[in-house]
């Protein structure tokens, strides 16, 4: 059996009900017609054609129709304020990834972007250059510094920098469902652009799982964990908002990241410390270990967005 990968249609699809799939795509692509707004007529003209593609493609039954329903209404009882399993349904399946490969267009040496996650907070507590984010959570010290430049190179002071981290235990503050604030915070450039701050060591830990979500990835033997990492989401006046990570290298699950966020350019040393080894600002650790690593961040001006949407392709 052979697939026709544009319209989803079967070799072994006789001609006639061929011509009766197609002429009810038509007749409900036909039905956008009216639609008064020209993009949402786009998206969902194209939206319509690529579901039916699929549905022709695999020959859905009728059953597995029925569960496809039940799977979205158990992901939408889910949902609430706290909890956003359509966003992790988004992640798992690469679209969130995709979404911002698609709007944050490479553009020369700018920092690359990934997926933003479920777990950042407004209203961070803010802290000096060379504080401490932690807030006493477990986790190994870990000391973070570096720079935020333009892509020529000059420095931009007073760029804000959003972090948040899971703790070691591979939890956010805010899924302890009380009102904790810990592993996150906010910070901001000094004169030279320069930055820097303790955190904890990143460690690898699963993305919610005990939804449909998690269902679905153990169904299709996958695993939730994430690659250890730790968030950033660094704004400056006329330049794009960077919303990245950075991840751990030697991570073993750098290549099996459960939203598909790693890329290489994220990958950074965090060079591990024995105990007694002197910190950069002489904070006295005692008998712990601790790591640390650089990360220079550069911003893409604001005008660097991504290309506007596609004009409309001719109709079907
Ligand atoms: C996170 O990194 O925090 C995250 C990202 C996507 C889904 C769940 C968690
Ligand atoms: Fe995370």
């Amino acid at each position: 059996m052979s697939v026709d990968s544009v319209t989803g249609t079967t070799s072994d699809v006789s001609p006639e009900q061929r011509a009766r799939e197609e002429e009810l795509l038509d007749r409900v692509l036909a039905s956008f017609d009216g639609a008064p707004d020209a993009r949402l007529k786009q998206i969902m003209r194209s939206a319509v054609q690529h579901l039916h593609a699929f549905l022709r493609d695999v020959r859905l039954t009728e059953d597995e129709w029925k569960q496809g329903i039940d799977f979205l209404t158990a992901v939408g009882h889910l949902t609430d304020e706290r909890r956003q399993e359509f966003i992790l349904l988004s992640d798992t399946l690469g679209v969130s990834m995709q979404t911002v490969a698609i709007n944050n267009e490479a553009y020369a040496d700018a920092t690359e972007a990934t997926v933003f996650g479920p777990f950042f907070m407004d209203d961070s507590p803010e802290v000096e250059i060379g504080g401490n984010i932690s807030f006493g959570v477990a986790g190994e010290p870990c000391w973070l510094e570096g720079t935020v430049t333009a892509v020529d190179g000059t420095p931009l002071p007073g760029a804000k920098i959003e972090v948040w981290q899971a703790d070691e235990h591979g939890f956010y503050d805010v899924q302890y469902g009380d009102d904790r604030v810990a592993a996150r915070a906010h910070l901001f450039t000094d004169e030279q652009g320069r930055y820097s701050f303790w955190g904890i060591t990143p460690t690898p830990y699963p993305i919610p799982h005990d939804g449909p979500v998690g269902r679905m990835l153990d169904a299709v033997g996958r695993s939730p964990m994430r690659a250890s990492h730790l968030h950033f989401m660094v704004t400056a006046p006329g330049f794009r908002t960077l919303v990245t990570h950075i991840f751990v290298r030697g991570d073993e699950l750098l290549d099996r990241d459960s939203v598909f966020g790693v890329k290489e350019s994220l990958v950074k040393d965090f060079l591990e410390q024995a105990a007694g080894t002197p910190t950069p600002d002489g904070r006295e650790l005692g008998a712990r270990t601790w790591s640390q690593a650089r990360f220079d961040i550069v911003l893409a001006p604001a005008e660097a967005k991504a290309q506007g949407p596609r004009p409309s392709p001719a109709p079907h």
